[in-house]
């Protein structure tokens, strides 16, 4: 099983395609799938700024377009410029993206430059709307 250091170094790399040219603030995430593979993303901004998109869904995005659903977690890292800005949390969209496809022990592992955070979906989106519910 892949390391948590592992799964941030490969974000750390995926931060530096980032796309930010208008607000700066770069993104990366790396995404580990149930059958081994990571999945790199980062944010990729537009000159229309709801036409951009977040690293964690350009990932997540990028592990089903290749036919992959099952993931076991994901690393996330973030600032403006060069360096890491404190713990890059998920935003809400990107927590109801990751509902979809993972169940409530999917971990989200954050790093500030010197210290892991790791914390469950469950925990970040509590009381959730999913799938589950549309059967009732
Ligand atoms: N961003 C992410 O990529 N992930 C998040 O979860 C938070 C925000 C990006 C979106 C936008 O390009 C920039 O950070 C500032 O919001």
């Amino acid at each position: 099983m892949m390391k948590a250091s592992e799964l941030i170094q490969l974000a750390a790399q995926a931060r530096e395609k980032a796309y930010a040219d208008y607000s700066g603030y770069k993104v990366g995430a790396a995404l580990l799938a149930k059958n081994g593979k990571v999945y790199l993303g980062c944010n990729v901004e537009n000159a229309v700024y709801p036409a951009g998109t977040c690293a964690e869904r350009t990932a997540i995005f990028s592990a089903v377009a290749d036919g992959v659903r099952e993931f076991s977690k994901i690393a996330i890292v973030g600032g403006s410029g060069d360096r890491f800005a404190g713990y890059a949390y998920p935003c809400g969209i990107c927590r109801q993206v990751m509902r979809e496809f993972c169940d409530d022990s999917f971990e989200i592992i954050l790093y500030d430059g010197k210290k892991q955070l790791k914390k469950t979906l469950a925990e970040l989106l509590p009381c959730s709307f999913s799938k589950e519910d549309l059967k009732y």
